[in-house]
């Protein structure tokens, strides 16, 4: 990730997880996800669950195992984000917060519907989405 695509997760992930916790939303989905850059910092760093939808099953796979070595980095990048808040850095570490989904969205597709197959824990919920999106 450059530098500006740093700067952005980093100041976009502090408003979103801000939003999830004002709003009380279920998860954040963000449409067209890519790799993953803001859901990922929102669980690690803020511990919000989020899902990553996108129609591109390479972009998602490879994503996927690059998430893998954030995560055993992460403690670090936490760390400076939170100034060395310790509760905050592990809340996101120890849960797995952040799925993928691979799907063609359209303003047909039902949101609900693939965030309760991803998050099972949430299926009997009312869900309440928080939706991102970038291109
Ligand atoms: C430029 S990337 C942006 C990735 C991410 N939002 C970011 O800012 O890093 C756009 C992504 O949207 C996905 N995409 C485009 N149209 C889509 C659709 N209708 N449904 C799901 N994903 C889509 C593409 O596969 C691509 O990975």
């Amino acid at each position: 990730m450059n530098s500006k695509k740093s700067y952005e997760v980093q100041r976009m992930s502090s408003l979103v997880a801000s939003l999830h916790s004002v709003c009380s939303t279920t998860c954040c989905v963000e449409a067209g996800g890519g790799r993953g850059h803001l859901p990922v910092a929102l669980t690690l760093g803020y511990g919000v669950p989020s899902l990553t939808i996108d129609c591109d099953e390479k972009t998602i796979n490879s994503a996927a195992q690059r998430i893998k070595i954030i995560q055993k980095q992460w403690h670090a990048i936490a760390k400076k984000i939170h100034s060395g808040n310790e509760e905050q850095v592990s809340r996101g570490i120890n849960k797995d917060l952040h799925r993928f989904a691979s799907a063609y969205m359209t303003r047909h597709t039902d949101l609900a519907a693939i965030v309760r197959d991803k998050f099972p824990e949430h299926s009997n919920k009312n869900i309440k989405l928080l939706l991102t999106g970038k291109t």
